[in-house]
């Protein structure tokens, strides 16, 4: 049985203060019966506090970083390594979100250094793919994906491999009106499994967590859920209230 996870990206949302009011109604909202691995990803300022809250909690959840440098330590300003994050409790990193590659021009190679390092220090990273909607209208999307994945997966051993999340985000359904279409997502979740597959071998790619991000919400989570290759979501905006968060949580753990 694959791992399903459901994890909040904050992005540059929530301070101190808010995350610690977040934490405190969302921890009473998690259900009994909850079959999820439940992350949440703040901003780097509100990781120390969320890891304090979690560990006065009993661990109901568990810690991603939103990024992170490849190096230990060294004069790199304005990075975060991957042993500062350990320092924290930190488990999971979330590596390569369109927004890193498009606003900060992360390329592949550079999120490949990045996995290789996370894998090192034994965070898991949530590798984000992803096509935009022109390459999607151009009928490219499994070209890229294929790309973002060999590139970003190369020479790791299938030994560690075991430990990557992939999050398929395509660019045009983050943050917009409309998610794309389960049955389709479905597709290509299917094709990532493969190329998985083909980087690895098929008991590996059956173990690593496929996420699909993109305008998931209360409404729509079920259906994406219930899809064979769909084994969690990535989730922004509808993360940031811990009723909705909570809400969202609740509808995933009713589907049998
Ligand atoms: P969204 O963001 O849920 O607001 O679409 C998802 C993401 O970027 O991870």
């Amino acid at each position: 049985m694959r791992k399903k996870i459901i994890a909040a990206n904050w992005k540059m949302y929530m301070t101190v203060t808010e995350t610690e009011n977040f934490y405190r109604a969302f921890a009473a909202e998690i259900p009994q019966n909850n079959r999820f691995e439940i992350l949440i990803a703040p901003p780097a300022t509100a990781l120390a506090k969320l890891s304090e809250l979690n560990a006065r909690a009993s661990q109901r959840i568990r810690l991603a970083a939103q990024n992170m440098f490849y190096e230990e330590s060294g004069a790199y300003t304005g990075e975060i390594s991957p042993t500062m994050l350990r320092e924290l409790f930190v488990r999971y990193v979330i590596l390569g979100h369109s927004e890193r590659r498009q606003i900060f021009g992360e390329s592949d190679a550079l999120v490949a250094r990045k996995v290789r390092a996370a894998l090192h220090y034994k965070l898991r990273p949530i590798l984000c793919v992803g096509e935009t909607r022109e390459q999607r209208e151009a009928g490219k999307e499994k070209e890229i994906l294929e790309r973002q994945l060999r590139v970003a997966l190369q020479g790791v051993e299938s030994s560690s491999l075991e430990s990557i999340v992939v999050a398929y985000e395509p660019i045009w359904a983050i943050g917009a009106e409309r998610s794309a279409v389960p049955e389709q997502t479905q597709q290509l979740h299917a094709f990532i499994r493969c190329v998985l597959t083909y980087l690895s071998n098929a008991a590996v790619a059956e173990k690593i967590p496929i996420q699909y991000g993109g305008s998931v919400n209360t409404g729509n989570v079920a259906e994406f859920l219930s899809q064979p290759d769909i084994d969690g979501a990535l989730i922004g905006r509808a993360s940031l209230e811990a009723r909705k968060f909570a809400d969202i949580i609740k509808a995933a753990n009713k589907l049998s």
